[in-house]
């Protein structure tokens, strides 16, 4: 499904787009038809923003041309995967540890298509997902105790050897859990801003305005044109 998903995206793309390349399993189907369209010469003059060192390789492989935010500025449409939809399109994202990338880039976008398959919908975030907030390392315990009194279980990020897992840009990252979700995530979001050490949190709010959803049924749209 993430395959339909990825595949279906990459056939909109046009001839002359400034991309944002998203990051994730579902990312990866959509580059790899965006390789195949431009390989074939379905589409041209398409250049992409990258979302994290990952993304960035896979990109390079399939010979899809890739610049830098810095030299682009503002971009025509940012495609990624989400780990949970809400009925708005608000989103948690992060799961990759690409967060801090993945949001800047969206930002600079006019659009933003989010790419995933049906178990990704949820009537309410953080229900299913924890929510990732990207700290920088001094202090990083700190936060724990104000966390949970944000009513989260926050849990440091650790790779298989139980080393803490750093992001593309040296960062830790606290896995949030909500019990039950995420009652006003707006008001959340706002909290995590204002707090000093928080880099960024994995609540994507008001950024996406279409999804492709993939299913045992076929794709369908949300948002956007889509009826
Ligand atoms: C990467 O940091 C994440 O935001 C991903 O977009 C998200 O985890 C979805 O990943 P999959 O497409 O692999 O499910």
């Amino acid at each position: 499904m993430k395959r339909l998903a990825g595949r279906n995206a990459a056939g909109t793309v046009a001839s002359g787009m400034r991309l944002g390349l998203g990051t994730g399993s579902t990312v990866a189907h959509f580059l790899e038809h965006l390789g195949e369209r431009l390989a074939c010469g379905e589409v041209s003059d398409v250049v992409g923003v990258p979302t994290s060192v990952r993304t960035e390789e896979a990109a390079r492989r399939l010979r899809i041309p890739l610049a830098t935010l810095e030299e682009l500025g503002s971009l025509d449409l940012a495609v990624d995967g989400a780990d949970e939809v809400d009925p708005a399109l608000d989103l948690v994202k992060g799961l990759g540890g690409a967060l801090l990338r993945e949001k800047m880039v969206a930002q600079a976008a006019a659009r933003m298509l989010v790419i995933v398959d049906d178990s990704k919908l949820v009537g309410r975030l953080g229900e299913r997902a924890p929510v990732p907030v990207e700290v920088v390392a001094f202090g990083h315990a700190s936060h724990i105790a104000w966390l949970r009194d944000l009513g989260a279980e926050p849990r440091l990020r650790a790779g298989g050897d139980g080393v803490p897992y750093r992001t593309d840009n040296g960062n830790l990252i606290l896995d949030c859990r909500f019990d039950g979700g995420i009652g006003d995530p707006a008001e959340l979001e706002s909290r995590l801003a204002h707090r000093a050490g928080v880099v960024e949190s994995g609540l994507f709010l008001d950024l996406a305005g279409e999804a492709v959803v993939a299913g045992t049924e076929g794709v369908r749209r949300l948002g956007g044109n889509a009826a």
